[in-house]
């Protein structure tokens, strides 16, 4: 009896879908690497403040995800995607196309180094900054949104996040921001960190 209650209190949370988006790369490039603040071939980097992005890919009863693919794409630091659709009037950054994938370890866990994506317009509201994921496993796909965390008020006029929360009532869940460190990368010297676990039904 105990031990089952205790096993119940090991399964974890499926993460919640959430929309795809109108800006998913049209065409992806040949190569791809985990650093998307540099580009391959090209000898700048992005504009924006530096966060290294990990976690793991986990099923509900907190088994790692081998071989899951988790693919990123985001917006650059000053709201503005690479993709035709966009027409937010900001610049493009010549050192940032924001589009990435890696595939998960042995412990089921990935790792980025990218920048915080800036806020954009979407008609007569505000996209509060958030980076998309696109996460396939053995059996399961899921597609999300990491957010950048931000104040209420930003969040509260986000309608594309409030439809994906839509089954939710109170505060906005604290699941959504990952667990975010100020200088706690351990790949760049005080760049930010932040640990996002994406929870898959199956795996
Ligand atoms: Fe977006």
């Amino acid at each position: 009896m105990c031990s089952s209650i205790a096993k119940a209190a090991e399964r974890l949370h499926e993460t919640r879908p959430m929309v795809l988006g109108p800006f998913y790369p049209a065409s992806h490039p040949q190569q791809v690497s985990a650093d998307l603040t540099r580009l391959i071939g090209r000898s700048g980097r992005a504009l924006g403040e530096v966060v290294e992005l990990t976690g793991r890919v986990l099923t509900v009863d907190s088994k790692p995800v081998v071989g899951a693919r988790v693919e990123i794409w985001q917006a650059n630091a000053a709201g503005r995607y690479v993709h035709s659709g966009d027409d937010n009037p900001a610049p493009l950054d010549p050192n940032f196309t924001g589009y990435s994938y890696q595939t998960t370890d042995e412990q089921g866990r990935y790792r980025f180094l990218t920048i915080k994506p800036g806020a954009y317009p979407a008609g007569d509201y505000i996209r509060s900054p958030h980076i998309h994921l696109d996460v396939e496993g053995k059996v399961d796909r899921l597609i999300t949104q990491l957010y950048i965390p931000a104040d209420a008020k930003m969040l509260a006029q986000d309608r594309t996040l409030q439809h994906d929360l839509w089954q939710e009532q109170g505060p906005v869940p604290r699941v959504i921001f990952g667990n975010w460190t100020r200088g706690g990368s351990t790949l760049e010297k005080g760049a930010a960190s932040c640990e996002f676990d994406i929870v898959l039904s199956d795996g």
